[in-house]
C-alpha cells in the first residue's frame, strides 16, 4: 500500500460520527502522579495491569476508535500474553503512539515552552509502526500570561508541530497535532479565545509551509475556557467561543477535531463536547474527543489498585466512553449521569 493509501485508510478507520480517542499516553512521570493520587505505587506492573484492564473492557470498540499509547505500553502484554496493541486492535480500537519527548523552557521566550523529540523521529516511527502503531501524537504546550505566548513561542511551537506532522505523513502515519493552551491561571474567556486564535492560526500557517496534507491529520486542541482560577463558563459559552475561533482558523479539509480535556472534570468535558456537537450545522469537521483524565479518572478511582475491582473500574470507564459517544451526537444530558 502507498503511504497515501495507508493514511487514507487510517483516517477512514478512525473517524466516524459516534466514537472518540482514548489518550492513555501519560509519560511515566505523569502516570506516577495519577496513580499516587489514588494510592497506587507506580510500578511497571501496575501500569501494565491498569492499561490492559482498560483495553479489555467489553464493548470498548463501540465508543472508542483509537488509543494513544506511551512507548512503554507498546511492548507490554496482557495476562494472556497478547500485546496490548493487538488487544486494542481486536476491539476495533486503532493503536497510536505519543512521540514527543517532553518539554522545557523555550530559550529567548521567558514563560514559553518547547517540546523535544524531532531528532531520530523517523527511525522511532518506523519501529513503532512495526509494533502496530498507525497514528502518532505530538503535544506543544502554551501557558497563558499577560506576555505569553510570545511571537517567538507561537512560531517556534507551530514549526515543531508541522515538522513532526510532515515526518509522520512521509512514513504513512497519521499525525495528531496537539497545541495545548493551558487552562492554568486566572485569564478570562476573551483572553483564552485570543490566544487560541493566535495559536491555531500559527499552526495552520506552519502546516501549510511544510506541505502537510490536512486531509490526513487530526487536530487535538483545547476547548476555549476561562482559566481555572477565573470560574467556569457554561457549556453553551464554551461551545460558541470555541467554534467561533475554530471557524476563523481551521480549514475545512481537516477531517476531525478531537479535543483534549485539559483538567476539566469528566462531566464538564462531556457537557462541553455535547454543546459543541449541538452546533454541528456550523462546522465542516467531526467534533470528537481525545480525552485522557476525563475518560479515565472515574475508572482509576474505582480500581485504586485493587484487582478485585476490575469490573467496577471497567464499568466506570465504559460509562464515560458511552456518555461521550452520546455527546458526539448532541444527545447527552446530565441526568444520564445518574441512569447510565
Ligand atoms: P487530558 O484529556 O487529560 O488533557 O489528556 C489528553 C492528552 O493527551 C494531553 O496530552
Amino acid at each position: 500500500m502507498s503511504t497515501d493509501a495507508e493514511l487514507q485508510q487510517t483516517i477512514a478507520d478512525m473517524i466516524d460520527a459516534e466514537r472518540g480517542i482514548l489518550a492513555a499516553d501519560e509519560s511515566t512521570g505523569t502516570m506516577t502522579k495519577r496513580l499516587e493520587a489514588v494510592g497506587v505505587e507506580s510500578t511497571e506492573e501496575n501500569r501494565r495491569w491498569y492499561r490492559s484492564m482498560l483495553l479489555s473492557t467489553p464493548e470498548l470498540g463501540k465508543y472508542i476508535c483509537g488509543v494513544i499509547f506511551y512507548e512503554e505500553t507498546l511492548g507490554q502484554r496482557d495476562d494472556r500474553g497478547t500485546l496490548l496493541s493487538e488487544l486494542a486492535a481486536s476491539q476495533g480500537v486503532i493503536p497510536g503512539i505519543k512521540v514527543d519527548q517532553g518539554k522545557g523552557p523555550l530559550p529567548g521566550a521567558p514563560g514559553d515552552m518547547i517540546t523535544y523529540g524531532l531528532d531520530g523521529l523517523g527511525d522511532r516511527l518506523a519501529r513503532y509502526k512495526s509494533q502496530g502503531a498507525r497514528f502518532a501524537k505530538w503535544r506543544e504546550v502554551y501557558p497563558i500570561s499577560d506576555h505569553n505566548p510570545t511571537l517567538l513561542g507561537l512560531t517556534a511551537n507551530a514549526e515543531m508541530l508541522a515538522r513532526y506532522a510532515a515526518v509522520c505523513q512521509d512514513m504513512g502515519i497519521v499525525p495528531i497535532v496537539e497545541p495545548e493552551v493551558l487552562i492554568d491561571g486566572s485569564h478570562s474567556m476573551d483572553r483564552a479565545a485570543e490566544v487560541n486564535e493566535q495559536v491555531w492560526h500559527a499552526v495552520f500557517h506552519a502546516l501549510h509551509r511544510h506541505g502537510v496534507a490536512l486531509e490526513h491529520m487530526i487536530l487535538k486542541p483545547s476547548m476555549v475556557t476561562p482559566g481555572k482560577e477565573a470560574g467556569k463558563a457554561s457549556p453553551d459559552d464554551v461551545a460558541d467561543r470555541t467554534l467561533q475561533v475554530l471557524r476563523r482558523t481551521v480549514p475545512a479539509a481537516v477531517p476531525s477535531i478531537n479535543f483534549l480535556s485539559g483538567g476539566q472534570t469528566p462531566e464538564e468535558a462531556t457537557a462541553n463536547l455535547n454543546a459543541l456537537n449541538s452546533r454541528r450545522d456550523r462546522t465542516p469537521w467531526q467534533l470528537s474527543m481525545s480525552f485522557g483524565r476525563a475518560l479515565q479518572e472515574p475508572a482509576m478511582s474505582a480500581w485504586a489498585g485493587n484487582p478485585q475491582r476490575r469490573e467496577q473500574a471497567q464499568q466506570a470507564f465504559l460509562k464515560r466512553a458511552r456518555l461521550n459517544s452520546l455527546a458526539r451526537r448532541g444527545a447527552y444530558s446530565d441526568d444520564q449521569e445518574m441512569t447510565a
